[in-house]
């Protein structure tokens, strides 16, 4: 078959080396804004005066068809067309006759594919910022039924101190929140237009690229055509937006496998997100939370693969760009995935307040507590860290913990303590009485919740 493009040529390539040349079977995803973006042209060359009306009209039609086709699933690309824009090109011609051939005026496939990026991620930036809200509305639903639910809290995976359940399961929603303005943020720089840039250097013909930025929903233009044409950074920022987004669902997902697990039953998954073994009859999985910790590599590699690809590139387009979609596709049916499955998972977990509470009792989460107690009485916190690391060390050889050590024995390590340390030892009193800004004070919790669901709406 000719080439849109073959005018030049004497010889034809074989079907192998268009094959591994060719886009299609991957930028097909592109179809809708590559059609977008056409019509946009269309209508902007029409009213610089560039296209007659008529001829406009016909192409405009056309491209309706087209769409029409795309969304019934109805077109047939070919591999010998190379990629989506010269597929839909020849199909335009198909269906118009050679009228339809003056859609590539003043274009390049340059900007042409650049252009149906920016309006690619436009699009799925703003449906996944609405898939990490529904997923913050079901974290801060979970951290609204356990404010008063008290775990341990842990550093270096130790037991440290006793916290609220629902504070804990709030750093996420931070987290989310973060990555939701990155993704929000980034907007600003998807939303750029670097339609009219031609191949490299701009058009000789009268456009009006203003007019189609703004009839494709964008907010501005790039100002320098070798920049719109060879700029991937809104890409790369998606990618690297995404992997933090999924390294935080990867460090919840740890949690959610580690409290499923047996040693410390602090939930249990719904059986609608777990799954069961072949073999072993009692096995109950956390695959879901696995599989989202896994996806996370693909995530970061997507990023790495697409700044090595860039890294070195001269200006302005070079064929190696051609590699910028199917990781930026991945990404995006990653977290398409990944997020909802998210949601429904917390959304539908058993929180085991008994083991929670059992755990919280058996441990010296609460030995900051008598610390600050003794310091709060005027003892140097130093010494008051001592003093009670010191009945740490007793309780352990006993095989008991501080609430059961008899007065008399506290009293012998420190004269300042007196019978309220029992009442002030409890794990509820020490949630309760953290009270500062950020806390795991239940009213700070409270407080952080109230904040929380403003941003959410
Ligand atoms: N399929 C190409 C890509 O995805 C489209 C741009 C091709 N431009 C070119 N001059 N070969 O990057």
């Amino acid at each position: 078959m000719t080439k849109l493009w073959g005018g030049r040529f004497q010889k034809t390539a074989e079907q192998w080396v268009d094959e591994f040349g060719a886009s299609i079977s991957f930028d097909q995803k592109l179809v809708l804004e590559d059609l977008q973006g056409s019509m946009a042209h269309v209508t902007m060359l029409s009213s610089c005066k560039i296209l007659p009306q008529q001829d406009a009209d016909l192409i405009l039609s056309g491209l309706q068809t087209l769409q029409k086709k795309a969304e019934n699933g109805e077109l047939e690309y070919s591999v010998s067309n190379e990629d989506i824009h010269l597929n839909l090109e020849k199909l335009l011609i198909d269906e118009i006759g050679p009228v339809g051939g003056k859609l590539h005026t003043g274009r390049s496939r340059n900007d042409q594919v650049a252009t149906d990026m920016h309006l690619y991620l436009k699009n799925r930036v703003t449906e996944i910022i609405e898939l990490i809200e529904a997923f913050q509305s079901a974290i801060v639903e979970q951290a609204e039924t356990h404010v008063e639910t008290v775990v341990p809290g842990y550093t270096h995976l130790q037991r440290a101190q006793p916290i609220s359940f629902g504070h804990h399961l709030m750093t996420y929603f931070w987290m989310l929140q973060r990555d939701k303005e990155r993704m929000q943020e980034s907007l600003k720089r998807i939303e750029v237009s670097p339609l009219g840039a031609g191949a490299m250097s701009g058009t000789s013909f009268p456009i009006d690229r203003e007019l189609s930025a703004e009839l494709l929903g964008f907010s501005g233009v790039y100002q320098n055509s070798l920049d719109a044409v060879s700029d991937r950074d809104f890409i790369l920022e998606f990618l690297s937006n995404s992997s933090m987004l999924m390294m935080h669902l990867s460090r919840f997902a740890e949690e959610i496998i580690l409290w499923s697990s047996e040693e410390f039953r602090f939930i249990e998954l719904d059986d609608t997100f777990s799954t069961g073994s072949s073999i072993m009859p009692q096995k109950k999985n956390p695959d879901m939370a696995e599989l989202v910790r896994g996806k996370t590599g693909r995530v970061y590699g997507n990023l790495f693969g697409l700044l090595t690809t860039l890294k070195g590139l001269p200006l302005a387009y070079n064929k190696d760009m051609q590699e910028d979609k199917e990781g930026m596709f991945d990404t995006v049916h990653t977290l398409m995935g990944s997020l909802p499955i998210f949601e429904g998972m917390i959304r539908t977990m058993n929180v085991n307040t008994a083991s929670m509470e059992k755990a919280v009792n058996s441990d010296f989460s609460n030995a900051t507590e008598l610390a600050d107690y003794l310091a709060a009485k005027g003892m140097p916190f130093r010494e008051a860290h001592d003093v009670t690391g010191k009945l740490v060390f007793t309780c352990i050889q006993r095989g008991y913990y501080l609430k059961d050590l008899p007065l008399e024995d506290l009293q012998a390590a420190s004269t300042l303590i007196e019978d309220d340390i029992y009442e002030t030892l409890l794990p509820q009193t020490a949630v309760k009485r953290r009270n500062s800004l950020g806390g795991t004070g239940f009213d700070q919790v409270h407080h952080q919740l109230g904040l929380a669901k403003k941003l959410i709406g």
